[in-house]
């Protein structure tokens, strides 16, 4: 594996999925993998879990990592090619990201959408100009439009809780919230189901808050929340701006909300979500503190998710 922006950077999922299960049950048994070497990890948009169980993998692997806060301490960077640097930005990544690829092995960015230009957005430009000055291997600790090492998490703990032999019934659900936010964790989410092809997968959402179809294609749309929680194993919860008239916020339907009324309809579904919530507007308290609820699993498997990526570029 040379960069992980998504699962298009994945050979073979199954057996990634199984590295990580893998490393659960024996963190340590790679330890000098990444000995000598350091990963930088860039955060211009806040995080608690992605940076925390990326460092711990790191650590895992004998790795040592460097977090650099760029939104807070950083200087502004310009990702434009030819940009007349007049404005607000001060250093070029073209000039920043090569320096990068002296200090660094590997490099970890998290680098969210903007939610006002649609096309820059898409176009991954921040992350992809990363790839093409540093020189060394990018791994997305969330770009604008994906979330790969939270979709790969989200495979590793159906994979984990799931024992039947039919194939689950996997529902992506949009939620109320009280700002518009980025379509990433829905996005990637889909593009991982779609490809692993483990599941029937139904996205569920209101009206005008359809998601791109270059993720979607494959899974069964619907806008009746209720039919599509029906016979449900798993529950994913998630709110997303609008796509098409981009990033938007149009209803904030409280009805949307998941509940334990709801979940009866559901075939006892386990629920998941990426974290942070916020409770009581995406998901209730009485779900999230029931044993449907398997979110702090899935944020605990974060770390090997991020092991099994990280041990493959080493090995890379
Ligand atoms: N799910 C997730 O990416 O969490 P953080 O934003 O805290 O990293």
């Amino acid at each position: 594996m040379k960069n992980f922006l998504s699962v298009g950077d994945v050979s073979n999922l199954d057996q990634l999925i199984e590295t990580a299960l893998a490393y659960k049950s024996s963190p340590l048994k790679d330890n000098s993998l990444g000995k000598d070497k350091t990963m930088g990890m860039l955060f211009l948009n806040p995080s608690m879990r992605t940076r925390l169980s990326t460092q711990l993998a790191a650590k895992n692997l004998g790795m040592d990592s460097i977090v650099f806060n760029v939104g807070q301490d950083g200087w502004a960077l310009e990702f434009e090619d030819e940009a007349i640097m007049s404005g607000t930005t001060v250093e070029h990544v073209k000039d920043a990201a090569p320096i990068l690829g002296k200090y660094f092995d590997v490099l970890g960015i998290r680098t969210f959408p903007s939610l006002k230009n649609k096309e820059e957005d898409y176009s991954e430009l921040y992350i992809k100009q990363f790839i093409k000055y540093s020189g060394i291997p990018v791994v997305s600790l969330e770009s604008a439009t994906l979330h790969p090492l939270q979709s790969l998490t989200d495979l590793i703990t159906m994979r984990e809780v799931y024992k039947e032999k039919r194939k689950p019934k996997v529902v992506l659900t949009w939620a109320p919230h009280v700002k518009a936010l980025p379509q990433c964790v829905a996005n990637s989410f889909s593009q991982w189901v779609n490809y692993w092809g483990g599941a029937d997968f139904v996205i569920t959402h209101p009206e005008d808050y359809d998601l791109s179809k270059q993720f979607t294609k494959g899974a069964t749309i619907v806008h009746d929340q209720d039919e599509a929680l029906d016979g449900a194993d798993f529950v994913y919860v998630k709110n997303w701006s609008t796509f098409d008239d981009y990033g938007k916020m149009y209803v904030n339907d409280p009805r949307w909300m998941l509940t334990q009324e709801k979940i009866k309809k559901t075939n006892n579904a386990k629920v998941m979500h990426c974290l942070p919530v916020r409770r009581n507007v995406e998901l209730s308290d009485e779900i999230l503190d029931s044993s449907n609820s398997i979110v702090t699993q899935q944020a605990g498997n974060r770390v090997w998710a991020a092991q099994a990526v990280l041990s493959e570029i080493l090995k890379g």
